[in-house]
């Protein structure tokens, strides 16, 4: 039995968690495993009818659950950000889930927006690091509203920070065995404290001499991720890095309808969500498109140990974009329900068959990609 806080939040959020609550229950139907979900009120509702926002006992309570699934937080009534950090950053921090892991996965060419590249170019993960660096909250406003006004907001990073994540984005890279390809993204020319990244990738890369590690700095990893995708295997990046790049990749995928992730700490418990926000103007609609939110169950089952069930879910998206019967991943190209019960119904009809033999890889790198991390750097 598998227990799941669920917080389906606000805007689109409800709307795209039943249908991966749906896209659940038929995983565990034909995969034959229970999951017991409790709802959580949090969100903008609950704040403006209480005053309360994420509380210590709703972080205390969320330690007792196997995985937390989350829908989308944000409400234009509600000042900018009060609740996403509270809830977002408030799981983040709280639950100390260090990794954001956000698949970059292209199911069908059609929803590319770059000529002439299809799955075969678009695959890969980025490894964000989740609980420092801007995020971390350290910094303030003085003297607000005077001429004299100072905004200081800290980039943190520590050696365990950094530490444990990287050696999670190379184990990763390992148990990918695609390209082999690990790749730091910094800015550690402009921002010398990233220099701690640089030294902190270098060392534990000698405990993984299988893994070629591969460096960009983040304004040429936009533009080689737009120009030679299929370079990339693993990136590994910071907390705002992550953030800023993983919107870029979700778009070259087919945008922030398909775009997942998870918010893990190894081993403990763990908060699966769609990459996009609340998008308040669609919400109650029933126009958004819930492929994210139920990509984020398939990668929260992963994250339960149900691997088959995973790959029934990532393999029953994949069946479903590229039968033709979904043309566009926007909002309003077919109703969310409809979505969700398409996707729950092929996942259905895949239990049992072989997933297909894997694709085949988009070969050598054409010149030119990302530029080797000099050895003596
Ligand atoms: C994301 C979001 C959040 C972030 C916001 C809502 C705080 O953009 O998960 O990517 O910046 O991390
Ligand atoms: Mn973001």
């Amino acid at each position: 039995m598998h227990d799941i806080a669920v917080i389906a939040g606000d805007g689109i959020g409800p709307e795209v968690v039943r249908e991966g609550l749906k896209v659940l229950d038929a995983a565990a139907e034909v995969y034959g495993f229970r999951a017991k979900c409790e709802p959580m009120p949090y969100g903008a509702e609950h704040f403006l009818k209480t005053g309360e926002t994420f509380p210590d006992s709703a972080l205390r309570a969320a330690h007792d659950f196997d995985a937390v699934f989350l829908g989308a937080i944000g409400d234009p009534r509600v000042e900018t950000g009060m609740l996403e950090r509270a809830i977002i950053s408030g799981l983040r921090f709280g639950l100390d889930l260090y990794v954001n892991l956000r698949p970059v996965r292209l199911y069908d060419a059609r929803f590319c927006p770059l000529k002439d590249r299809g799955p075969e170019h678009l695959d890969f993960v980025v490894v964000r690091e989740n609980t420092e660096d801007a995020y971390a909250g350290l910094g303030g406003i003085l003297k607000k509203g005077t001429p004299n006004e100072v905004a200081v907001q800290e980039m943190i990073f520590t050696r365990a920070g950094c530490e444990r994540v990287i050696r999670y984005a190379y184990d990763l890279c390992r148990r990918r065995g695609k390209h082999n390809r690990l790749t730091l993204v910094d800015k550690a020319n402009a921002i010398r404290a990233q220099d701690i990244w640089t030294r902190t990738f270098a060392e534990v890369g000698l405990e993984y001499d299988d893994i070629r590690q591969d460096h960009a700095y983040v304004d040429a990893a936009c533009m080689w991720m737009v120009k030679n995708p299929e370079w990339f295997d693993v990136i590994v990046t910071t907390n705002l890095f992550g953030d800023i790049i993983t919107d870029l990749g979700a778009q070259l995928v087919g945008g922030m309808g398909i775009a997942a992730s998870g918010n893990i700490h190894p081993g403990r418990v763990s908060m699966f969500e769609p990459i996009h926000g609340s998008a308040p103007k669609y919400a109650g609609k029933n126009t958004a498109n819930p492929l994210a939110a139920i990509c984020a169950v398939g990668m929260m089952l992963d994250h339960l140990g149900e691997e088959a069930a995973a790959r029934g879910v990532e393999e029953a998206v994949r069946r479903l974009l590229t039968s033709g019967r979904v043309t566009s991943l926007s909002a309003g190209a077919l109703p969310t329900s409809v979505l969700g019960d398409m996707a729950a119904a092929e996942v259905r009809a895949g239990a049992g068959t072989k997933p297909p033999a894997p694709r085949a890889t988009a070969g050598k790198p054409g010149r030119g990609g990302p530029r080797k991390r000099a050895a003596a750097r």
